[in-house]
């Protein structure tokens, strides 16, 4: 084993509790809410979505959140350092954690760019009156079919300009750190969502028609609650909306000091996430209240999810709304605000997985992370056939990541491993909130039951039917292969030595929170097997690792 020369660096840390809930809130709160949640709850039964809603939440969103802080907090690590430091085979459930925020980082960075283009033309109302659909498809993304051109190079500058843009801020935002850097940057961008997205909503609220679009949205069909679909929509939808099995919670948790009030501060965060998801519920369906009345048709004909909701229905509304071109720059001002505090989240888990391996400092990580991350996305999602991949790539890597990491997470350390008497034991220890055993029950046994559904489910639906009638070769690559390579990555980068300058072996500082809280060292933690150091470790300022 090698030994430092220098003096460690600590590792880096939130500036108190209330900054680290509002970056887990700027996580959370993303384009999920904004543009899935208002469609999924419409579509599963209005009113009636708020039960499998709430149940989704109580049950499986909160517990789980819960696991993401325990694991990060007990371990003190990036997602592949705190499950290797649980279990020396753990280690691979980080590293597929970080590859699935890779695949979301390379698309959802180009939405942004969408969005910050058309809060641009939302002030100018540059797609005409009646031409959102064509001005979207054709004019700005000069989409191409893939079943007809293959995977385009052509570029669109449009996209890609501000694509850089968007990679050249986040950047900024993750050199400076996790203090200086993801911490202030929530601390700005978090109340001006707020305000600007509270004023959007009051806005469509007085818009004629609205009322109509909130009982569309809030009458209940009970029928809907005896489709299975509907439940799995509302538990599907919450592992997204929570930023939960990304790793995210994990390391986000791994920044915050050892007193902590680890379930009061997740409550928070649920609530308050949940809490803008039915407002922008609110104002989107008002707003779609608003277009209805305008085209003398049903709300139902107008609603839309996703993409189509954002960039083609809220277009329309902007084009036939007085002060129309506020409510345009609001919205699309909101949505790149969400995503920006999200996609940081979202890098963080990648930075600080290969700062924790390779004990580099933290603006050669992010720089060697960041800037092949953006020539990817650049090269994938600013070309003509950027839709299709973006669609296929986020469907199989909800079903196919995300959902599936979770379950084995917690089939994992929950059956295999027996870890959660200790994380129990962990999250109670100071928390104002106490889960005891319903906790374990919930993460031990329902998860994994509504998870395995999901997944089946999925696996079902995607293999008795192309995914959105894209040609076979198509979805073996951007589909299946994408989520079947993360798998084999993961085990790869897991098999790779940890770098001699890495703190996974050597942490004065976990030793001394071992100590402190009186846990047993980790008999995982000394197996690491290290690559001998050849350079001083780096003390630069605000390195973490
Ligand atoms: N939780 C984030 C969202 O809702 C990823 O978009």
């Amino acid at each position: 084993m090698a030994t430092a020369t220098t003096q460690t660096p600590k590792r880096e840390a939130f500036g108190s509790r209330n900054v680290f809930i509002l970056s887990a809130i700027g996580s959370a709160v993303g384009l999920g809410n904004i543009w899935r949640f208002p469609y999924v709850a419409y579509e599963g039964g209005g009113g009636a979505f708020l039960i499998p809603y709430l149940c989704a939440l109580l049950t499986a969103g909160i517990p789980l959140l819960f696991f993401d802080y325990a694991i990060g907090h007990r371990f003190r690590g990036s997602a592949p350092l705190a499950f290797r430091r649980m279990h020396r085979r753990a280690e691979p459930l980080g590293w597929w954690q970080v590859l699935i925020c890779v695949v979301i980082a390379v698309y959802y960075a180009v939405i942004i760019a969408w969005a910050a283009m058309y809060t641009w033309f939302s002030a100018q109302l540059t797609w005409g009156p009646g031409n959102e659909n064509d001005f979207f498809f054709v004019d700005f993304l000069r989409s191409a079919d893939v079943a007809e051109v293959g995977i385009s190079t052509e570029f669109v500058p449009q996209v890609g300009l501000p694509l850089v843009a968007v990679w050249l801020i986040v950047i900024v935002i993750m050199a400076l750190g996790v203090k200086r850097g993801i911490g202030r940057a929530n601390m700005i961008l978090m109340p001006l969502l707020t305000v600007m997205f509270a004023i959007l909503v009051v806005q469509s609220l007085f818009l004629p028609g609205a009322m109509d679009g909130l009982n569309a949205f809030f009458t209940p069909n009970w029928e809907a609650l005896g489709d299975p679909a509907v439940w799995a929509s509302a538990y599907g939808h919450i592992f997204f909306s929570l930023s939960v099995a990304f790793g995210i919670m994990v390391t986000y948790s791994s920044y915050l000091k050892r007193k902590t009030d680890l379930t009061g501060s997740g409550l928070v965060v649920a609530f308050a996430n949940s809490g803008f998801e039915i407002l922008a519920g609110i104002g989107v369906f008002a707003a779609l209240g608003f277009m209805a009345q305008a085209q003398g048709t049903e709300v139902a004909g107008v609603a839309s999810s996703g993409i189509g909701l954002a960039f083609i229905a809220f277009p329309t509304i902007v084009s036939q709304a007085t002060g129309g071109s506020i409510i345009g720059v609001l919205f699309f001002g909101a949505l790149v605000f969400a995503g920006v505090t999200s996609l940081i989240s979202i890098l963080e888990v990648i930075v600080a997985a290969l700062q924790d391996k390779l004990g580099w400092a933290r603006i050669r990580t992010t720089l060697t992370v960041s800037i092949p991350l953006a020539i990817v996305s650049m090269a994938l999602f600013s070309t003509t056939t950027a839709l299709s991949v973006l669609d296929t790539a986020d469907a199989f890597v909800n079903a196919f990541g995300i959902m599936a990491v979770a379950l084995v997470a917690v089939i994992v350390v929950a059956w295999l491993l027996h870890k959660l008497p200790a994380l129990v034991e962990h999250l109670d220890r100071r928390s104002s909130f106490r889960v005891g055993r319903v906790w374990m029950l919930l993460v031990g046994a329902l998860a994994p039951l509504v998870l395995g559904y999901l997944l089946v489910t999925e696996l079902i639906s995607k293999i008795s039917e192309p995914y959105g009638g894209y040609p076979g070769w198509f979805l073996a690559v951007f589909g299946w292969g994408m989520v079947i390579a993360l798998v084999a990555l993961a085990l790869l980068l897991s098999a790779l030595p940890w770098s001699g300058r890495s703190h996974a072996k050597d942490d004065p500082e976990y030793d001394e929170f071992l100590a402190e809280e009186d846990y047993e060292p980790d008999a995982e933690t000394s197996s690491i097997p290290m690559v001998p150091m050849t350079e001083p470790r780096s003390t630069e300022k605000g390195a973490s690792a």
